[in-house]
């Protein structure tokens, strides 16, 4: 069955303006995006974190196009009704042709957003993916393709220069017309401040409950992910804002239909998981 754009889209904007919490999460194959599109999530995120819950590996830095655009299918495949959101790798989106070039290989593979991180230099790559009728959902906050330049995986926006560094840039990415704004690991009053000043919806992974959504990565909500192939297990800690959604279920089908139902009720994330 072909992946259906136009129902997947009525679906979506539908719950936008009826101002449900969105539920996202990540998807890597066609069977996962089968039970999760039963499940009732309302977004899958190809996402390049694949290079570590996938691949084994420390970060996303090594993710190819060629990753992106094999995962892209097999996840279209099972998920024909849902949107699809496709991370841009590192170095696909380095100029503006460059960047609408391999957007448009990860649009005919299936997805109907593409996702890219970082604010500054890359509004102008947004507003011409956007010019060019790529939707685009802008990744701000603590962005992994950085992770190197920021020291680790640390909580962004914690002074008031980096606050209103993210904030100006969640601002300009609005006004460059992306379809959402995902902030990864801000305070919880940033990520609540930008979700009010800006007409875009926000997704949050470690940003608060004020978003007008939520992403886990899968292996994440499953409680499954120990940390990269080469480390060993007891020397992992799960970032503050996972929770194991499979723990009370009995099945993973029920571990997602949980997570749907708890962002959609507003009780994940709870205080325990916000910084
Ligand atoms: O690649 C990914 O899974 C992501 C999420 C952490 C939002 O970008």
């Amino acid at each position: 069955m072909p992946n259906n754009p136009s129902s997947a889209h009525s679906k979506l904007s539908q719950l936008i303006g009826l101002g449900e919490k969105i539920a996202m999460l990540t998807c890597y194959d066609a069977t996962f995006a089968k039970l999760s599109e039963a499940a009732g999530v309302d977004i899958l995120l190809i996402g390049d974190s694949l290079g570590m819950v996938l691949q084994g590996a420390d970060n996303t830095l090594s993710v190819t196009m060629q990753d992106m655009i094999y995962h892209t299918r097999c996840v279209a495949a099972g998920a024909p009704s849902t949107w699809l959101i496709a991370d841009m790798p590192v170095s696909s989106y380095d100029n503006p042709e460059q960047a609408y070039t391999n957007a448009k290989r990860l649009i005919e593979a299936g997805a109907h957003m593409v996702k890219l991180e970082g604010g500054g230099a890359m509004i102008e790559i947004a507003r011409h993916l956007v010019g060019h009728h790529i939707p685009v959902c802008a990744h701000l906050g603590f962005t992994p393709q950085s992770v190197e330049q920021l020291g680790g995986y640390k909580i962004q926006g914690k002074t008031e220069d980096s606050a209103k560094r993210i904030t100006l840039d969640a601002v300009a990415m609005s006004n460059a017309g992306v379809g959402f704004v995902l902030l990864e690991m801000v305070p919880a009053a940033l990520a609540k401040q930008i979700t009010a000043s800006i007409a875009t919806p926000t997704i949050g992974i470690g940003a608060g409950p004020d978003c007008s959504g939520q992403v886990l990565v899968l292996q994440d909500l499953l409680g499954i992910y120990t940390g990269p192939a080469h480390k060993n297990p007891s020397d992992f800690k799960s970032p503050r804002f996972v929770h194991n959604f499979l723990q009370g279920t009995n099945s993973i089908q029920a571990a997602v239909s949980a997570y749907v139902l708890a962002v959609k009720q507003k009780t994940f994330p709870a205080p325990q998981h916000c910084y």
